[in-house]
């Protein structure tokens, strides 16, 4: 793990020490099964975290992806507790979340170019993110069948032209010299795609 997956692992970690309690539930309404308690595990890496109180095969799953926090916030509250906890499950659960986290930053960018802006460059820009996320939403039946039929190859290369989708929309901003207004969407992003990019090449044996 380098210093890059390192840093926010740490930030994490010390908010959570810092609150009150060690638990942090994902949702207002939710139950005891979507409570998280955090707690430092000694691994073969120098200093991990993962909660205790989920299902082990899960956080087995997400323990060996990049961004294992992620992995469990983007997972856990939508998993069916009829579904069985192997690799291609989980990976259907985060293709859904490619998905509505898309949509959410579709939304985002309209409201941002109907607010009367500083830069004339901002709407351009939000114009080019909201293309290629349009383009990630069309991507979602392909990746589906892909999975259907157990196309490793065209799975893993309809999940690396997305997170190209993210990044294009991103470099936008720098171009322009604009803060990002959707960096933190385009972030997590990033982190479900390359956390599915992991289960599929790394986890499931088509
Ligand atoms: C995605 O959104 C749909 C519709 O709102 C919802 O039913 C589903 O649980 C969501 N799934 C994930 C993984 O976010």
């Amino acid at each position: 793990m380098d210093m890059k997956h390192l840093i926010p692992i740490f930030v994490i970690f010390f908010f959570f020490m810092s609150t009150t309690s060690a638990s942090v539930a994902l949702a207002p309404s939710s139950s005891d099964t979507q409570s998280f308690s955090f707690s430092k595990l000694e691994g073969d890496q120098t200093f991990s975290i993962l909660p205790t109180d989920v299902d082990l095969k899960l956080q087995k799953i997400c323990g060996e992806t990049d961004y294992p926090i992620e992995c469990l916030t983007t997972t856990v509250p939508f998993l069916d507790e009829n579904v069985a906890i192997i690799p291609v499950s989980i990976l259907k659960v985060e293709i859904d979340a490619i998905h509505n986290k898309t949509k959410e930053a579709i939304d985002k960018a309209y409201e941002f170019s109907m607010n009367p802006s500083t830069s004339r460059l901002l709407p351009l820009c939000l114009k080019t993110c909201i293309n290629n996320y349009n383009a990630i939403v069309e991507s979602k039946q392909r990746i589906v069948d892909a999975i259907s039929i157990g196309d490793a190859n065209e799975l893993s290369m309809e999940l690396s032209h997305n997170m190209e989708h993210v990044f294009a929309c991103e470099d936008e901003f720098k171009e322009a010299k604009i803060k990002s207004p959707i960096a933190e969407l385009n972030s997590l992003l990033v982190k479900i795609i390359t956390n599915s990019l992991t289960i599929c090449v790394d986890m499931i044996k088509f």
